[in-house]
């Protein structure tokens, strides 16, 4: 049986181990560089999580290795190039995670705009002792502009959900045609003008070189001063540093982060020390659903590979 090491436990491996021999970490935390190394030497195949880093030098240790199966939609932690020049394919998950982000997305958006963490922080401290017209006054979302930064699975099915709140919205992405966005009712803007125009400002885009701290302090100083930032794609797409001292400032007037960099961020982080600032431990594809589905797609992809066939989603063709 093909041998596989599994980087974290992740649920519905059951199954799969019937035919394959299943190495899993049940650490609280990753492996370290080191233990990644020594578990998958010897191994036919990898399912990685986002938490591990693939570089070159990873896959020189690992000379067996003809598989990668990434837990993940996002593939930023491996060296795609590396692992092709190496003949090995690497595999993610797009699709099955899309709806629950795209979920988490709108739930940051609500519970910033309608101060859901502050009204259960007071009524917990006891300060709730009447209605009281002037208290945590929020911002509406309905009807509200939605400024979506990278129109691809999760950014669309993001301006689905704000159909329902009849949200004017823009949208900046290299792969939104005029004629999509025509048909899908979306304004394809620039990122400035985005920026300037929105209540909502949600990121959408993978990581790469372009799109690393693609949100700087330029680009924070034009939001208005009651809108709200909401990242649930990489956090480096922010500049964290920038985030900090424009919040302070109050332009924008909060942000709402499932992903930030560093990531973890450390309990003393300056982030958060901000009132405006509501940070969650990247939960966006945290359904039973969707983690399910993903064991289900990174095994495909990870069987189908160690095959030689071609993978569903293999995101090195
Ligand atoms: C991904 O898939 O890239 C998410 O960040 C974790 O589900």
């Amino acid at each position: 049986m093909p041998k596989v090491f599994v980087s974290r436990r992740v649920i519905g491996l059951e199954p799969y181990a019937e035919r394959l021999t299943l190495d899993i970490w049940e650490g609280a935390l990753p492996p370290s560089p080191r233990e990644l190394r020594e578990r998958t030497r010897g191994c036919d195949g990898l399912v990685s999580l986002l938490t591990d880093r693939l570089d070159a030098d990873f896959f020189d240790s690992v000379p067996g290795l003809k598989v990668v199966s990434q837990y993940a939609v996002g593939v930023n932690n491996i060296d795609l190039a590396a692992a092709k020049a190496r003949g090995i394919p690497v595999g993610h998950t797009p699709g099955v995670l899309t709806d629950a982000t795209a979920d988490m997305a709108f739930t940051l958006m609500l519970a910033a705009a309608r101060n859901v963490v502050p009204g259960a922080d007071y009524v917990k401290a006891g300060k709730w002792k009447t209605w009281e017209p002037a208290l945590l006054l929020g911002q509406s979302v309905y009807g509200a502009t939605l400024g979506i930064i990278g129109y691809g699975r999760i950014g669309k099915a993001v301006a689905e959900r704000s159909r329902g709140f009849k949200m004017r919205v823009l949208a900046v992405s290299p792969t939104l045609s005029a004629e999509q966005a025509a048909a899908e009712d979306v304004t394809a803007t620039s990122l400035d003008d985005l920026l300037r125009e929105s209540d909502f400002v949600s990121i959408h885009t993978p990581l790469t070189p372009d799109t690393y701290h693609l949100i700087g302090a330029r680009e924070l100083a034009l939001m208005k001063p009651t809108a709200t930032l909401v990242n649930t794609a990489r956090g480096e797409v922010i500049d964290p540093a920038a985030l900090y001292e424009a919040l302070r400032a109050g332009r924008p007037g909060f942000a709402a982060l499932d992903v930030t960099e560093p990531e973890p961020l450390p309990p003393d982080h300056p982030l958060l020390s901000l009132p405006n600032c509501l940070v969650v431990p990247h939960l966006g594809s945290a359904t039973m659903q969707a983690r399910l589905a993903m064991t289900r797609s990174a095994m495909a992809n990870l069987e189908a590979g160690l095959r030689g066939e071609p993978m569903p989603h293999c995101a090195n063709p």
